[in-house]
C-alpha cells in the first residue's frame, strides 16, 4: 500500500496523534488529509475543505507550491545534510543574513532550531547564559502571560500559561511567573478604555518583576497578538511601555513570533507592526510555509556580544537546527513572499476579512470578533449582553462534541478551542481573498446557528 492508500480507519492503530483524545476516534474515523492545492485541502475520500488555519498557522503561501518542493529537491541533491556545529553551509548563511535584514534594530544574529518550542527553549537558555556571562547568574526567571502557548518542551511548557496542559508534567522548570494577558473583552479592569487597560496590563509585568526581585528576572516572553485564548491584540501603548519596563529592570524582551511572523500580520516580523524592538525574536512555522521544518531565534548584537568573547560558546544546539533543505526552502519561500507581495496583500485585505467576520455579530452566540492581519478569533458566548460564557460541560458538548466536526463536515478546516473561553480560530493562507472570506463566513454562519439551537 502507498501512504496515500492508508485509510482513515487505520490511522489510529500505530499513529499517536498530538493533543488528541484517541478514545474519540472509536466513534468516528480520523480525518486523513492527502493533498493540498492553494487554500484547499483534500481528504482520503476526495472531499475538499477550505484550510482556514493554514494547517497550524504554517502554510502561508498556500498548498501545492511546486517551486518550494523543487527548492527542497535541489538542495537535497546537492547537500542533504550538514550540522551547524562548528561548520556552516551556504543556505544557513544566506538565510541568517536575510532574517537579520528583515528584523528591526540591531537584531543581527540568528540561531537556528527545528521548530517553535525549541526556539522558545533556546531563547530562555540564551538569556540565562547572557546574564551569567555579565556576572549576574541570579537572573534566571521568566515572565509570560496567562493562557499563552509557547510550546511543549519542559522549559517552553513552564513558560506556557495553560494549566490544563501542564499539571501532569510537574515539576516543570522553576522560575516561570505568570502575568495577565491582554484580553480586554474579559477584563474587569478598564474594559472601556483600551489605553488605560494597556497601561494596566504592562504595569502588571513591572509589578511581577518587582515582586520576584529584578535581580532574579532574565526575560519576558510575549506574542505580538496572543494566540491561545483567541487572538488578543495588544492595546495601544502596551508594547511601548513594556519595552520601557524591561529596560528599566535590565530584563530581556522576547517577542514570540512563532505564529505572528512571516506575513500573518502583514509584516515579516510582527514587532514592526506594533513599533517595538525586542531583544530576541523566536520564529518558526511560516518561514518555509511548512514545506520543511525550521525555527530560529533572532538575537540583538547587544545580547550576542558576550558570546563572541574569547573562549565563550553557547552550550546548546540541535542536530537538525538550520537543516540545509529547510533553509533552502525558507529562502525560496521568502523569494515567493517578495515576488507576490504577500505582506502587502495581507495588509490590504485584512480589513475586508475583519468586516466579513463582523457580519456574524448578528448571531446570538457570537460575543467578540478580534484579531489582526489574517489571524482572527471569534469568542462564543451564552449571553451576548452579559458576556456570560459556557459551563465546562456545555463547552465540552459545544466545542469537542459538535463544532469542530460540524465545521469540518461543512467544508471548513479551522479550530474550535477552549484553552481560555470558547473560541473559533481562523488563520487562512495569505493568498486568500474575499471569495474565501465569504466562504468562511457562510459556513460559520450555518454551523454556529445549529450550535445555538443545540445549546
Ligand atoms: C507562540 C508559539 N510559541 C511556540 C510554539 C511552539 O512551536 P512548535 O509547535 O513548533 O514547537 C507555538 C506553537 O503553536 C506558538 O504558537
Amino acid at each position: 500500500m502507498t501512504p496515500n492508500e492508508h485509510s482513515a480507519a487505520t490511522a489510529g492503530e500505530h499513529l499517536w496523534l498530538h493533543f488528541t483524545r484517541h478514545s474519540d476516534a472509536t466513534d468516528h474515523a480520523i480525518p486523513t488529509i492527502v493533498r493540498g492545492d492553494g487554500a484547499y485541502i483534500y481528504d482520503s475520500a476526495g472531499r475538499k475543505y477550505l484550510d482556514g488555519l493554514s494547517g497550524l498557522f504554517v502554510v502561508q503561501a498556500g498548498h501545492g507550491r511546486t517551486e518550494l518542493a523543487a527548492a527542497a529537491s535541489k538542495q537535497a541533491s546537492e547537500l542533504a545534510y550538514f550540522p551547524l556545529w562548528s561548520y556552516a553551509h551556504p543556505q544557513a548563511i544566506a538565510l541568517a543574513e536575510r532574517l537579520a535584514h528583515y528584523a528591526p534594530g540591531d537584531l543581527n544574529k540568528v540561531f537556528f532550531t527545528t521548530g517553535g518550542g525549541e526556539a522558545v527553549e533556546t531563547a530562555w537558555k540564551l538569556a540565562k547564559q547572557y546574564f551569567r556571562l555579565l556576572g549576574k547568574p541570579n537572573k534566571t526567571k521568566v515572565i509570560s502571560r496567562e493562557i499563552a502557548y509557547h510550546g511543549t518542551p519542559h522549559g517552553a511548557l513552564a513558560i506556557t500559561g495553560i494549566p490544563a496542559i501542564k499539571t501532569m508534567f510537574e515539576p516543570l522548570v522553576p522560575g516561570a511567573i505568570k502575568v495577565p494577558n491582554t484580553n480586554i473583552y474579559r477584563s474587569v479592569e478598564h474594559r472601556d478604555d483600551p489605553v488605560a487597560f494597556g497601561r494596566w496590563a504592562a504595569d502588571a509585568v513591572e509589578q511581577a518583576i518587582i515582586d520576584a526581585d529584578p535581580s532574579t528576572v532574565a526575560c519576558v516572553f510575549v506574542e505580538p497578538v496572543q494566540n491561545a485564548g483567541g487572538c488578543f491584540p495588544p492595546p495601544p501603548g502596551y508594547f511601548e511601555r513594556l519595552r520601557e519596563i524591561c529596560d528599566r529592570h535590565d530584563v530581556l524582551l522576547v517577542s514570540d513570533e512563532v505564529i505572528c511572523a512571516f506575513g500573518r500580520l502583514g509584516y515579516m516580523f510582527a514587532c514592526e507592526k506594533f513599533g517595538y524592538v525586542p531583544d530576541i525574536i523566536t520564529c518558526a512555522k511560516g518561514m518555509t510555509s511548512g514545506y520543511s521544518p525550521i525555527g530560529a531565534c533572532v538575537i540583538s548584537d547587544r545580547i550576542a556580544e558576550p558570546f563572541w568573547r574569547d573562549k565563550v560558546s553557547f552550550s546548546h544546539g540541535f542536530t537538525f537546527g538550520g537543516h540545509p533543505v529547510s533553509a533552502a526552502v525558507a529562502m525560496a519561500n521568502l523569494d515567493l513572499f517578495e515576488r507576490e507581495e504577500l505582506n502587502k496583500h495581507v495588509a490590504t485585505n485584512s480589513g475586508l476579512f475583519r468586516e466579513t467576520l463582523n457580519k456574524l455579530y448578528d448571531l446570538p452566540i457570537v460575543g467578540d470578533v478580534r484579531g489582526d492581519g489574517y489571524f482572527f478569533g471569534i469568542e462564543l458566548v451564552k449571553d451576548k449582553a452579559t458576556r456570560e460564557t459556557f459551563t465546562d460541560e456545555e463547552s465540552e458538548r459545544l466545542l469537542r462534541g459538535f463544532l469542530s466536526k460540524a465545521l469540518f463536515e461543512a467544508g471548513l478546516y479551522c479550530r474550535a478551542d477552549d484553552r481560555g473561553d470558547p473560541v473559533v480560530q481562523l488563520a487562512p493562507p495569505l493568498i486568500c481573498g474575499q471569495a474565501e472570506f465569504d466562504e468562511m463566513e457562510q459556513i460559520l454562519r450555518e454551523v454556529l446557528t445549529q450550535a445555538w439551537e443545540l445549546i
